[in-house]
């Protein structure tokens, strides 16, 4: 298969690129693979909504700036930052274009939400499903669009680099070159290659890695794990962010989010004694930045003795709640907690990667031809800690951006036709599939029990003994097996979680999301790490 522009991911940040590409190049190929369904992403999950400075009369650019840049704990990209907020509005007006929409008030203007690290009511939200709506409303356009085809159950294994052509590829290689990519093609289930002139990461996060997590299945950092492997640039990887309230739900997994737009409706955090704690912890108390929120209910656990905390919305109305949180209401309910009468049990779950694949001002990473966005990309607009709601706006932004910068380049470029097919010799079928669904649940064990809210230099070490072996195992079984998805996913969370320890223990430091109660105060060094 061959096509111009190839897009890894069907979440916001590869369809807002896809779709861009697609109008300006009306005479062009666009193809958009998916490894499962493609309305299953991040995206489909987000609640609370999307940040932007939709009326400067009442809210500011620096005031966003600000907050973003006070949450990132002094790693930000000030220019990106810039960048990403200035640029916002423009990518969230065409959202609204393509038909999304965001819930407005009785006078018929937004209705803004708050969240944590905000100053200001800046978040435009569908009820508690604004992801859902999103990613609704960017399909229904994709379908329009006559010059996208959307591939589901087609998993990326690797890209294509001058490494397949049987060249010495090392981090200094000067030109590594994205020549397409190779995909387990599900519907087929035959390996293929897919060569591209301009290939498009944007896989999204690896919350997986971890025991407890927000995010569904198919957030397992491929895209992290894949550029890794061929050698370009990762950065700020130990930047993991638990979200502070995942309802309490022993046994499910993914968590199910309760949005902190709750918070900003007046949800208070109460520990088991029924304290409000917050104001313990932080001046700005509930609606703190999440790294502040999250550290605060691991430690009211821990002194406790519980696994979760209560978060209290009985003072809200009924008619409130249930107009501005449906799905949170009606989730409640369903496992016997009627939030009007009862507190609900929360604890934190992995939620965000904000480290990633380098990449600049124009989504471009350090593999030529090959680019990245969305949550799979280290942008430099969430420094050590992203602030709520910046995501879905990054993603957008990145989109466009990359879709500016890579349009023309076209033209310049071939396919490199001279690619070997996918070599399986000597690899059987897998005999036990338990050999791959133990290694992830141990992975996970390592990685929630060692690498979580709260470092020490002795939990880094030993989960990298533990990752080192499962490393060892798992090529083992690589080398030896004929490739599927759960494998191809255990390697690369297994890389992923090498890539936040590695990050961890290179940080010597406490800030934003890293926290190493053995080097608890701050350097005055700012930098990324970059692997
Ligand atoms: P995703 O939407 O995750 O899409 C990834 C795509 O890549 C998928 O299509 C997947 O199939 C594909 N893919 C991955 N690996 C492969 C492979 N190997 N082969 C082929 N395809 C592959 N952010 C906000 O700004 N506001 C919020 O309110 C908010 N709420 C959230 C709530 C929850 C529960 C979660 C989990 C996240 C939330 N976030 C929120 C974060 C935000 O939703 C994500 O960061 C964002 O949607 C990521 O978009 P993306 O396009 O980068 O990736
Ligand atoms: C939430 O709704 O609390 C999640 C928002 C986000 O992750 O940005």
């Amino acid at each position: 298969m061959q096509t111009d522009f190839l897009v890894i991911g069907s979440g916001i940040a590869g369809l807002t690129y896809a779709l861009k590409m697609a109008k300006h190049h009306p005479d062009k190929k666009i193809l958009v693979i998916t490894k499962t369904q493609a309305d299953e992403t991040n995206t489909k999950y987000a609640q609370g909504g999307i940040a932007g400075v939709m009326d400067e009369a009442k809210d500011s650019y620096s005031k966003h700036i600000e907050d973003t840049e006070i949450a990132g704990d002094g790693l930000c990209n000030n220019h990106v930052v810039e960048i990403v907020v200035k640029e916002g509005p423009e990518r969230i007006k065409e959202i609204i274009k393509y038909g999304a929409e965001f819930d407005k008030d009785e006078k018929g203007e937004y209705s803004l939400g708050r969240e944590g690290g905000h100053s200001e009511y800046r978040i435009l939200h569908h009820k508690d499903v604004t992801g859902k709506e999103m990613e609704r409303a960017l399909l229904h356009e994709v379908e329009q669009t006559h010059n996208i085809t959307l591939i589901n159950h087609c998993f990326v294994i690797d890209i294509i680099t001058q490494h397949h052509l049987g060249f010495l590829v090392t981090k200094s290689t000067p030109d590594i070159t994205c020549y397409g990519v190779y995909v387990l093609n599900l519907n087929s289930n035959r390996i293929e290659k897919i060569l591209s002139k301009i290939t498009l990461l944007a896989t999204g996060g690896n919350g997986q890695a971890y025991r407890t997590t927000t995010n569904p299945r198919i957030a397992t950092g491929d895209g992290i794990a894949m550029v890794y492997r061929a050698k370009g640039r990762i950065e700020n990887m130990e930047f993991i962010q638990f979200h502070p309230t995942a309802l309490y739900e022993p046994g499910e997994s993914p968590s199910f989010l309760i949005t902190e737009a709750v918070r900003g409706d007046g949800g208070i955090l109460r520990n088991k004694d029924g304290e409000a704690f917050m104001e313990k912890y932080d001046e700005r108390k509930d609606l703190a930045p999440r790294d502040i929120v999250a550290r605060a209910i691991d430690n009211e656990m821990k002194k406790a003795g519980t696994e979760h905390v209560y978060l209290d919305c009985r003072h809200i109305t009924k008619e409130s709640f249930i107009h501005h949180f449906p799905n949170i209401y009606e989730k409640c309910l369903s496992i016997g907690i009627d939030v009007t009468k009862q507190m609900i049990p929360v604890s934190p779950a992995a939620h965000y990667s904000c480290g990633g694949i380098k990449t600049d001002e124009w989504g471009r990473t350090s593999i030529q031809n090959l680019y990245a966005c969305g949550e799979c990309a280290s942008t430099g607009l969430h420094g050590a800690n992203r602030l709520a709601s910046n995501s879905l706006l990054e993603a957008m932004v990145f989109g466009h951006r990359a879709y500016k910068d890579s349009a023309d380049k076209i033209s310049a470029l071939d396919f490199k036709n001279d690619i070997p097919d996918w070599n399986a010799k000597g690899t059987s079928d897998p005999k036990e599939m338990i050999l791959i669904t133990q290694s992830v649940k141990e992975l996970q064990q390592v990685m929630s029990d060692y690498v979580g809210i709260v470092r020490t230099d002795v939990r880094l070490h030993r989960a990298m003994k533990r990752l080192d072996l499962l490393f060892t195992e798992t090529e083992d079984l690589y080398r030896s097996t004929r490739v599927s998805p759960q494998l191809c996913e255990l390697r690369n969370i297994i890389t992923v979680g090498y890539l936040i320890v590695k990050g961890a223990e290179f940080r010597k430091e406490s800030r934003g999301l890293h926290f190493n109660t053995d080097h608890p105060g701050k350097s005055q060094l700012l930098q990324n790490i970059i692997l």
